[in-house]
């Protein structure tokens, strides 16, 4: 459909079995008229380094590309260490640059957390803001989106919670709100 958005859906695990994945796909595959989810792939990215930015490798070139492509992005992240995976920090840094030409700048964003445990990633939910404040993406406040006891959640892959479910649906529903109502606000043309 042409009038759909084109979000972006970044996942910070590499994980074959990962749940933050499953959330990312459930979240793709719900039925969003006005939105398109993508999942776009960080696991090939070569670790950023500043002095490639004068010749930058194919898979960032092509990963800058897609974001700027985007009209929105969604970040679905697992908690290390209570912050960010490496990873998915690698992959925000690389869009990020270079100097002048962050990828991320003014796109409406949403931050979901999963973890197996208790707290649903508070830790990573919130440092992850932190980068997005400098990197100019306006963050859906709430609903907020802490995926705890993410394991209890599905089966085979697949979202066997009806709760989770009716969340994830108000969630996406927010989400595409928010998006019509974010207003321009590019730092760089
Ligand atoms: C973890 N895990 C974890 N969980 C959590 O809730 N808070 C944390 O701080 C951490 N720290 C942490 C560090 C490292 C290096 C690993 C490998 C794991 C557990 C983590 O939530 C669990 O492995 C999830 O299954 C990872 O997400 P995916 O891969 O299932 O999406």
């Amino acid at each position: 459909m042409g009038t759909q958005k084109r979000v972006a859906v970044i996942v910070g695990s590499l994980r074959k079995g990962s749940f933050t994945r499953m959330v990312a796909k459930t979240l793709a595959d719900l039925e969003h008229p006005e939105l398109r989810l993508e999942i776009k792939e960080i696991g090939n990215l070569p670790l950023y380094n500043q002095d490639s930015d004068e010749k930058p490798p194919t898979p960032w070139v092509s990963f800058r590309q897609q974001i700027k492509a985007a009209d929105a992005v969604i970040f679905a992240t697992p908690e290390y260490n209570r912050s960010v995976p490496g990873v998915l920090k690698n992959a925000i840094d690389v869009a990020s640059r270079p100097y002048g030409q962050n990828a991320w700048d003014g796109k409406p964003g949403a931050v979901i957390s999963v973890s197996p445990g208790a707290l649903g990633g508070f830790g990573a939910n919130h440092h992850l803001r932190q980068s997005l404040v400098f990197l100019n993406v306006p963050v859906l406040q709430q609903p907020e989106a802490y995926i705890s006891k993410a394991a209890e959640l599905f089966h085979e892959g697949k979202l066997v919670d009806d709760k989770a479910r009716s969340f994830f649906v108000n969630y996406i529903k927010a989400f595409s709100a928010w998006i019509n109502q974010c207003q321009p606000t590019k730092l760089q043309s």
